[in-house]
């Protein structure tokens, strides 16, 4: 192996002990805590699996956590009038609607009515704006790019004057990571190109990446050879490839594989994140750190 790896397990740790601290800070000086809202509407096991999880790492970092669980026979009014409840809320400085949702719900309209000051998700209109500007215009950055962006900063692979190549181009992450890594500013400067299905030549754009970002979703899109030796590769893939019993309990859980083959590719890096433990865990941590933003926003001291 010639590749470090970028371990998301272990930057989790890092900055979750960070929010950790100043939120306990912030407790003895004003008396408070970041509040969060996460609404689950049905029973999605994956998105029960994602809601439990940004719970406890909630619970964890002592925010005051709101589980707010709606059948899924639920209608958009019905969501309407609970986001209204919620923004009303002065306790609460996040706001996370987990997705997808059912059929019958306008997704958009969701979205859309959530306050932008409490969107931590940050797929609200305005705050996908807020990132095109940049600078200290940003105030939500969506939770996965920012938790790639971290890695690659934290790694430390240099970034400006950097070929970056970003492979995907959905809403979550790759058109925002593409806006954010061309950026003026620590951790951006770069040059960007944005691959996708319509691409000519994929593999022609990707052996120029010096930093190589992909969000796909297809099992092992990029080969080996399209990796240019000492490349930094992120690979946002999650692809459930099949099932096995898992040695620590016992239970059946999901084969996982990214879309970049792993085992070949980690001989041609100087930088690699694994699947499972890469940018994964780095979703719900930059949450975190959005609802802390949040709440010493509405403190006046962020
Ligand atoms: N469903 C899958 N990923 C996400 C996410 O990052 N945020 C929300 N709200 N729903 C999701």
């Amino acid at each position: 192996m010639t590749a470090k790896l970028i371990k998301g397990t272990e930057i989790r740790e890092e900055i979750l002990q960070e929010i950790e601290n100043e939120v306990k800070k912030i407790k003895e000086e004003h008396g408070t805590v970041p509040g969060l809202v996460t609404i689950l509407v049905g029973e999605n096991p994956a998105s029960i699996s994602y809601v439990t999880l940004k719970i406890k790492t909630a619970d964890r970092l002592g925010f005051k956590e709101v589980q707010d669980n709606q059948p899924d026979s639920i209608t958009t009014e019905d969501l309407l009038t609970l986001i209204d409840k919620y923004n009303k809320n002065d306790s609460i400085n996040g706001i996370l609607v987990q997705l997808p949702l059912p059929k019958q719900v306008d997704e958009k309209k969701v979205l859309n009515a959530i306050d932008p000051d409490k969107d931590v998700d940050g797929f609200h209109p305005v705050n996908v704006g807020r990132l095109m500007i940049g600078g200290s215009e940003v105030k939500f950055p969506p939770c996965t790019p920012a938790g790639i962006q971290e890695m690659i900063v934290r790694a430390g692979v240099e970034t400006s004057g950097a070929e970056v190549v970003v492979v995907g181009r959905s809403n979550i992450v790759g058109k925002p990571i593409a806006n954010m890594m061309l950026q003026k500013g620590p951790g951006a400067n770069s040059t960007v190109t944005v691959v996708h299905t319509r691409t000519k030549d994929m593999a022609d754009h990707c052996k120029r990446a010096d930093i190589l970002i992909v969000a796909a979703g297809v099992p092992g899109l990029v080969k080996p050879e399209w990796i240019k030796p000492g490349a930094c590769v992120i690979d946002v893939g999650v692809n459930r490839v099949g099932e096995k019993i898992s040695e620590k309990t016992g239970k059946k859980i999901a084969i996982l594989k990214g879309d970049v083959d792993f085992d070949e590719a980690k001989e041609i890096a100087g930088w690699i994140t694994p699947v499972p433990g890469g940018v994964g865990p780095m979703t719900i941590t930059m949450l975190m750190k959005n609802t802390l933003k949040s709440f010493k926003s509405s403190l006046g001291i962020a």
